[in-house]
Formats: structure tokens, sequence, C-alpha cells
């Protein structure tokens, strides 16, 4: 068994999305599992030029690979449902490729309408923090009790240890939200109730000793979507939003936006063990025709891009194997 894993440096909304997509196309996996999260996540992916925004389901199914919604998921069925109706009408064989862990925790009605109330946090409202704590509670309901999913339903030590389908299992895990929401690892109480982490794709049910690869995928600004003050006072950070398209995949709501913190991106980079790293969104600074990034109480400014990419690459070169920067919606 080997798996690579997409992680988000940031808070989420970095892009990996894009870069999930990538991986799938020119790898070849038998799998592609979700392991955190739930319909809070917006993935934004471009295939053959159309987009698509989902949610629940990962990117194998744009590719006729198996996609898995994993344990460590939380999963809205009416949600769900929608997702796959709309997949299955651009074509995609969801029926025989979506899977859904027996294991996997559901959000209900009550969880929705409880997080409805929710104002300290800034939430997306989907149900995702009570959810996770019914099932930390240990009074959730699993996905296999849940007629909706029985079609849909799989054991994952069966599916990915038992497997004689294929000669060696290959997973790409696809992560939701980032590091800076992790609810261990990012601004504590201003996180999710997931583990945004690698630690969280193993939980899914592989050995640590399957990884190959950490995918680690930031922007080269930071965006944050929620009730704590992030943005900077500087204008700019408007002119980026604007340029970048900074709106919510899930809620529509504004992101706020600051530079890059680069002692933050080493600190997710050393506990995530990321390897290959993507910075995207190079064509939005481009734009704007600023790039700055901060290091400890020092801002530094550069005068072009190449200076900046310069400078990162230099600061990370001990860190990582390849740094990409990306400015293109649709590729890496
Ligand atoms: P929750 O995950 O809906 O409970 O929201 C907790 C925090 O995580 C809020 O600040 C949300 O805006 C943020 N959040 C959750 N999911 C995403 C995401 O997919 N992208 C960006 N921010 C997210
Ligand atoms: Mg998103």
């Amino acid at each position: 068994m080997l798996a690579d894993v997409v992680v988000d440096l940031q808070y989420g909304d970095s892009g990996k999305g894009k870069v999930s997509h990538h991986l799938c196309r020119t790898k070849d996996y038998t799998h592609v599992i979700r392991y955190n999260g739930g319909c809070n996540a917006g993935h934004t992916i471009y295939h053959e030029g159309k987009k698509f925004v989902t949610h629940h389901i990962p990117c194998g199914v744009f590719f006729g690979v198996r996609s898995i919604i994993g344990p460590g998921c939380v999963v809205n069925a009416k949600q769900f449902l929608k997702e796959l109706e709309e997949l299955k009408e651009s074509g995609f064989d969801v029926e025989e490729l979506v899977k859904v862990a027996s294991n996997a925790h559901v959000i209900t009605d009550f969880h929705l309408a409880q997080d409805k109330k929710e104002e300290s946090i800034g939430t997306t409202k989907k149900g995702n923090g009570p959810a996770y704590r019914d099932k930390y509670d240990r009074r959730g309901v699993r996905a296999i009790e849940i007629p909706e999913f029985a079609p849909y339903i799989v054991d994952m030590y069966t599916e990915l240890h038992e497997n004689e389908e294929f000669e060696e299992v290959k997973i790409l895990f696809e992560g939701a939200q980032g590091f800076g929401l992790d609810i261990d690892w990012g601004d504590y109480p201003y996180v999710t109730s997931s583990h945004c982490t690698v630690g969280g794709a193993i939980l899914n049910g592989v050995p640590p000793s399957c990884i190959r690869d950490v995918w680690g995928v930031a922007k080269v600004y930071e965006t944050y979507v929620g009730a704590k003050q992030f943005e900077g006072p500087d204008p700019v950070f408007e002119k980026i939003r604007d340029a970048g398209e900074e709106y919510g995949a899930t809620t529509g709501r504004p992101r706020q936006v600051n530079w890059m913190d680069i002692d933050t991106l080493k600190m997710a980079i050393d506990i995530n063990g990321v390897n290959q790293l993507v910075l995207n969104k190079v064509d939005v600074l481009e734009k704007v025709k600023r790039w700055c990034v901060y290091s400890g109480f020092n801002a530094f400014e550069f005068d072009k891009a190449d200076d900046m990419k310069l400078w990162i690459t230099d600061e990370l070169k001990t860190r990582v194997t390849n740094v990409t920067f990306s400015g293109d919606k649709h590729a890496i």
C-alpha cells in the first residue's frame, strides 16, 4: 500500500482541490479518500474546462477512481445526495465510484440547527462542530445506521487491506480546511473540529509507513474566514480580495486577507512532514504589484515576484524537496 497526502498549510482555500485534481490526473491511484471535515469544505475544481465545487466528494470521481468519504469525516446525507446528483448529471459514474466509510459520522438536522445559532467562532453553519462533538461524546450516528447511505457503504479495513481487486492499493488522501484551522494546531478556539494534518489522514485506517509524498498547499498570501480579526490595515488587501476572488466557496463570505507568514508556514511544513510544496495564486500578487512576506515581527517587501520567490525558496530549502509556484487556476 502507498499513499500521497494533500494537506493545506494555512486556513483552507489554498487550492487543494486543484492539486488533488492534478495528482489524480498524473498518477495512478486506486482510491481518493477525503480524510477530515464535512460540507464546511468547498473544493473548486476545473475539469476539462468546466467548474465544479465539491463539498463532500473527493476528486477521484472525475477520473474513474474510487472516491471515499473516510471515517475522519462527518457527512450530511442531503448534501451528499445533492452532490451525487449534480456529478451524475455531468456524466460521472458516481454509483460505481463513490463510497462512504461505515464508521464516518452523520451530520443531522439537529446538528445543523445548533450550528445555525453559533456566533463566536464564525463557523460555516454546516453542523460540523456539533457532529464531531456528538461523535466524541459517544452519542453520534454513524453512516452505516442511515438508510440513505446504504448503497454507498464500505468497510475501510476490507476496502484497503483485504482488497484483491488491485495489485497494490494506492491512495490519494485529500484534506479539507487547513493547518491554521486544525483542532490541535490552529489558533484555538478559532478552528474547525477535525484533524487537518497528515496525522488526520492516517486516522482513516492506513499505517504511517505507507506515506510516500506529502503535498503541502498554501497561497503566496493568506486568507481566513471567521470571527477573529485577521486582515491587516493596508488597503492592498482589499485589492487582493477582488483580484483573487477571495469569497467562500461554501458560504460566499468575503475572506480576510494578509501577507504570508513564513514562520507559520515552516511550522506547518515541519509538523506535516511536507516534501512537495505548492504555493498558489502568484498571479494575484502580480495583478496588484505588491510582494511581501512576514517573518517574525518583520515584513519583507520585494520589488518583483522573482525576488520573493527566490527568498522563499531559500528560506525553505532545508525543509522541502520541491517548491512549485503556481499562478494558474487550472494547473500547478
Ligand atoms: P466550521 O468548520 O464550520 O465549524 O468553522 C470553523 C472555522 O473554520 C470558521 O472560521 C470557518 O470559516 C472555517 N472553515 C471551515 N471550513 C472551511 C473551509 O473549507 N475553508 C475555509 N475556512 C473554513
Ligand atoms: Mg475551500
